[in-house]
């Protein structure tokens, strides 16, 4: 049904501007997921699929780690980003892994 709204809405999720209704109930679900998982402070977006939720988290996680990943790419000086990435983990993150440049013999398994 959410999805069917969506789509009918056909909302882009920009800015407050661009779409008031959609931004303001993906903030009460982001407040509502922070209380949920006992943070007191989070920040989050809604995004349109698991695939792509995994791969902007591993690009915010590596750029919170690494800002200088913005100019430098991923080798910082001679040390290269290696990912760990389980067994068992959604193929997803291989393919987040490669779309962003990380070479496939560095994604540890
Ligand atoms: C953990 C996990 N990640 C990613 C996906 C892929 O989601 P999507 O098909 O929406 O890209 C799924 C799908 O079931 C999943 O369970």
């Amino acid at each position: 049904m959410a999805d069917y709204v969506g789509a009918a809405m056909n909302s882009p999720m920009l800015s407050y501007e661009g779409s008031p209704a959609t931004t303001l109930m993906e903030t009460e679900v982001v407040e509502a997921t922070c209380k949920l998982t006992g943070y007191r402070r989070c920040d989050g977006l809604i995004n349109d699929g698991g695939s792509l939720s995994n791969m902007l988290g591993m690009a915010v996680a590596r750029y919170r780690k690494y800002p200088r990943v913005k100019t430098e790419g991923n080798r910082i000086g001679r040390d290269a980003f290696v990912i760990f990435i389980s067994e068992d983990a959604h193929y997803s993150y291989n393919k987040g892994a490669f779309s962003q440049g990380h070479l496939s013999d560095l994604h540890l398994k």
